[in-house]
């Protein structure tokens, strides 16, 4: 953070506010471009506030009517007010009431934060700051004021009136007017507030909680969509039995409501009783989506009811703490996920995420803690480290102390903090607590930026019969924090045998492990009994977010990939041999040296074909390589991403063609059968199929482009169809013209598919496809002020095609910073996104580092850029 920016905010400038608000009661006009908002506030000093403190709520671009206190109105020269603020002086000592009336357009609200438009609907987004679009308000979230909400429109355009909480009057007032009033009983921050309205299709259900309470469920949708909302509805009501299961925790209000909107700028939205979704995690039907969007409807639906209780009833206190409601809630959609399908792929699936998305930031100029101390814009704090490694830190918390302390400790919490706004320091505290145990060091996780390096050194002595294993742990610098300390890192580890059993573990005489925590620079574990040299099976189920460096050979690890009994350090066994292979292979690639055979890590991978392994979703993380950004991160500077993936498509290819066979097999094998269903097992098969596919057609090769081609004509189902044309356009050939033809004539069934081919074509590899991007940009149905058009187009060459956007004449770099330059006004937060792209540009080659930094520059010297937009170049130049 750049300490000469003056909008930096400081987690240790934290003051409590001096005005408390205890209850809202907005009444709220439709209008397409004059929406009448009136909002009457019951306001107190704070007893932890300053007692004579002027009273300053804010806002954002608003336009004031009307105030008045306690009935009186005030006039222009009681009030200090700008679009931005509104300001008393000298508010009364004690309680009153404040009145104020603001007109906003919604229409021309292309931001899509405060209330706006989404294809005729009215709808609100106020985290984080959005509220102060609406109304001025003291819009920070330790602010928590129970809400009563009118809603008046046109009966006509919008039949569907919808708030937080339940629904308490509704009023026909004649000449196409009416009216409902929402009463939300659980005091809440104002980002959780939410309104919705227009005409909307509905999707109805039911569940009766644990104890007995019934509650509506209801999710809105386009018309003529809510066939597709059915995946939706059963994901919520898995939702709610699995955290009554789980973690004890019930529904609180008589009704749950899911929307979907086309225009969204996240993924979805937790807004207490009335989530709002990116319509992409609503919407499925075989014809419209893939295995991969069943997958994630499931997981978003269960992590905005997760929110229910890690985030509504107990909040956070500044959004410094932002990882207090969103690592939790990640941490816990991850174990819906396993229990609902299969742990061990659902465990590599999110370490491949967050290797891929949060290491890369972590060792990049964006690198930040999972509590920053300072930002100049929340919205750009909305990060994989925030979310995926904030999960990890729980993760590692619950594996140091124990599943039941970890339970008791989450119950403890719950209890305490209900209808609070809480820290991490309490949140940790509860945990201390149930377990004794100190946490001062474990908060480390929680401040120092960067991915830990753990150097393990093993050594085994025959004579004395003892395994060493050396650990020690190195944070790299990141900005701002040059120097770091020893974190708590829990190590969970076996020793494997040469009958391929574990070892048991005996350290001073007695039965230890299977976690060590490693709390120094360098920590030495001796394992006592071990007559012959074991292979140590490290970090079993990733037990820490840490980058591994180990003495542990390539024979030890293709031993360990047959035969480790923890599944994930199977998978991480090939894999490592993998990376070691390619970060080797680009090395000789570009010293124009030959490359070397590798027949051990094919005959590994081979096993996924085997027509012996059943669990065909784990088979296919095993046969697919480490992606080309791992070897870039594994490299680490004067990264050429051409020559990575030069190398990685020659492996491939030398794979298939040791695995020709067993691959055609398999292909065939696995080909569908009976009708489409999404669940995890047929899922798996399906994605084992397109490994074997994705290898047989590996450098374009003719047998296997024809296969494929087969299947995209052949697909009965959105997965198969997608997938094959995938396939089909990494390599330039007539079939992938044919196929990406062909599938531009579906996607006038729905923008969703529009975007999957956006996708599909921006992401490929191949020298023409940013002339394409550029095209497809002015072709129909692609359209600027949609995030999710602006995403599967831009968003995906941006950062889901590393040779193309490294381009070496730099023209991908130009290109992004174009886009961005243009979105900056219109939507500020998604052109900050699409920047993301860069985060890794320190690490390239000369010559292209220097053609990113120049597309920086231009950006940065922009007049009238963004604050959102600002801070990312900021800090990318940092
Ligand atoms: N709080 C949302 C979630 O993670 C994400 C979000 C943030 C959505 C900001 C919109 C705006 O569940
Ligand atoms: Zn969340």
């Amino acid at each position: 953070m750049r300490a000469e920016d003056p909008r930096t905010i400081r987690l240790d400038e934290y003051r409590p506010s001096d005005f408390l608000i205890d209850t809202v009661e907005l009444d709220v006009r439709l209008d397409p471009t004059a929406t009448r908002v009136t909002a009457r506030l019951a306001i107190r000093p704070n007893p932890e506030g300053r007692a004579d403190a002027a009273l300053t709520l804010v806002g954002d671009g608003l336009n004031l009517v009307a105030a008045s206190i306690d009935g009186a109105d005030l006039r222009p020269d009681d009030l200090d007010v700008s679009p931005d603020q509104l300001k008393l002086a000298n508010p009364p000592r004690g309680p009153f009431e404040l009145t104020i009336t603001t007109i906003v357009d919604p229409s021309a609200n292309t931001r899509l934060m405060g209330l706006y438009r989404s294809n005729g609907a009215y709808c609100t987004q106020c985290e984080a700051e959005g509220f102060r679009r609406i109304t001025y308000f003291l819009d920070r979230p330790d602010v928590l004021a129970v809400y009563t909400t009118r809603i008046e429109g046109s009966k006509a355009e919008n039949p569907v009136l919808l708030s937080n909480g339940n629904l308490a009057e509704t009023g026909d007032l004649g000449d196409d007017r009416h009216f409902a009033v929402w009463h939300d009983p659980h005091p809440k921050p104002s980002y959780l507030f939410a309104l919705v309205a227009g005409d909307l299709g509905v999707v109805e259900d039911e569940f009766v909680t644990m104890s007995g309470r019934e509650v509506a469920l209801k999710v809105f949708v386009e018309h003529g969509k809510e066939d597709r909302a059915t995946h939706a509805m059963e994901s919520i009501k898995a939702s709610m039995r699995w955290d009554e299961q789980a973690f004890g925790r019930e529904y609180d209000l008589d009704v749950f409501m899911v929307v979907a909107v086309s225009y969204f700028n996240m993924g979805a939205m937790e807004n207490k009783g009335l989530n709002v979704f990116n319509d992409k995690y609503v919407l499925a039907s075989p014809e419209t989506a893939t295995d991969g969007d069943y997958a994630n409807i499931e997981a978003i639906i269960a992590h905005e009811y997760f929110h229910n209780w890690t985030g509504n009833r107990i909040t956070c206190r500044d959004w410094f703490q932002l990882c207090l409601k969103e690592g939790l809630t990640v941490f816990r959609d991850q174990e819906f996920t396993s229990d609902m399908r299969s742990r061990p792929v659902k465990r590599i699936q999110d370490v491949r995420n967050l290797r891929s998305i949060q290491f890369a930031e972590d060792a990049g100029p964006l690198a930040h803690a999972v509590r920053p101390n300072a930002y100049a814009e929340i919205n750009n704090f909305y990060t994989p480290t925030i979310y995926e490694k904030g999960a990890e830190v729980i993760r590692m918390l619950k594996t140091w102390i124990g599943g039941d302390a970890f339970r008791a400790g989450m119950d403890l919490y719950f209890e305490r903090h209900d209808g609070q706004a809480c820290t991490i320091e309490q949140f940790i505290a509860c945990f201390a607590e149930v377990s004794g145990r100190d946490f001062a060091q474990f908060l480390r996780w929680y401040a120092q930026a960067g991915t830990p390096v753990v150097t393990i050194r093993t050594t085994h002595d025959a004579e004395a019969k003892t395994f060493t294993i050396e650990a020690t742990q190195k944070t790299p610098a990141t900005p701002g924090q040059p120097s770091k300390q020893p974190m708590v890192i829990p190590l969970a580890l076996g020793l494997v045998g040469q009958d391929g059993d574990d070892l048991p573990l005996v350290v001073d005489g007695a039965p230890a492990g299977p976690v060590f925590a490693l709390t120094d620079e360098t920590t030495r574990i001796v394992f006592e009994d071990i007559a012959t040299r074991p292979a140590a099976s490290l970090f079993r189920n990733f037990s820490a977010p840490v980058k591994v460096v180990s003495d542990v050979t390539d024979e030890e690890l293709l031993f360990l990939a047959a035969h480790d009994r923890d599944p994930f350090n199977r998978w991480q066994a090939t894999q490592t041999v993998a990376l070691r292979k390619l970060v080797a292979d680009v090395a000789a690639f570009r010293a124009v040296r030959p490359i070397s055979p590798e027949p051990k890590l094919a005959e590994a991978i081979g096993r996924a074909f085997d027509p012996a392994e059943t669990d065909c979703a784990y088979a296919a993380q095993i046969a697919a390589l480490p992606a080309e950004g791992d070897v870039a991160r594994e490299i680490g500077e004067n990264v050429d991403p051409d020559a990575i993936h030069a190398v990685r498509s020659l492996l491939k290819a030398d794979i298939r063609d040791r695995l020709a066979g067993p691959l055609a097999a398999a292909a065939d094998r696995l080909a569908e059968t009976g009708p489409y269903s999404p669940d995890a097992a047929s899922a798996g098969r399906r994605a084992l199929k397109y490994a074997a596919l994705d290898l047989l057609s590996a450098g374009g090769a003719a047998e296997g482009v024809e296969r494929v081609f087969a299947l995209y004509k052949s697909a009965r189902n959105m997965t198969d169809k997608v997938m094959a044309l995938h396939a089909l356009s990494i390599h330039a050939t007539p079939e992938r013209e044919e196929a990406l033809t062909d599938f531009a004539t579906l996607y006038s069934r729905d923008p969703l598919l529009l975007d999957k081919w956006f996708v599909i074509q921006a992401s490929a590899p191949l020298p023409d496809t940013l002339d394409r991007v550029e095209a497809l940009m002015a072709a129909p149905g692609f359209d600027m002020r949609n995030p999710n058009r602006v995403r599967s187009l831009i968003g995906a060459f941006g950062s889901g095609n590393p040779t193309q956007f490294n381009r070496a004449d730099g023209r991908g770099y130009a290109f992004i910073a174009g886009v961005v330059a243009e979105l900056n006004t219109l939507n500020p937060q998604v052109a900050a996104r699409l920047l993301g792209a860069f985060r890794t540009w320190r690490s390239l080659e000369p010559e292209r580092r220097a053609r990113a930094e120049t597309a920086l520059r231009a950006l940065a010297a922009m007049p009238d850029l963004s604050p959102d937009v600002a801070d990312i170049v900021n800090r990318a130049l940092g």
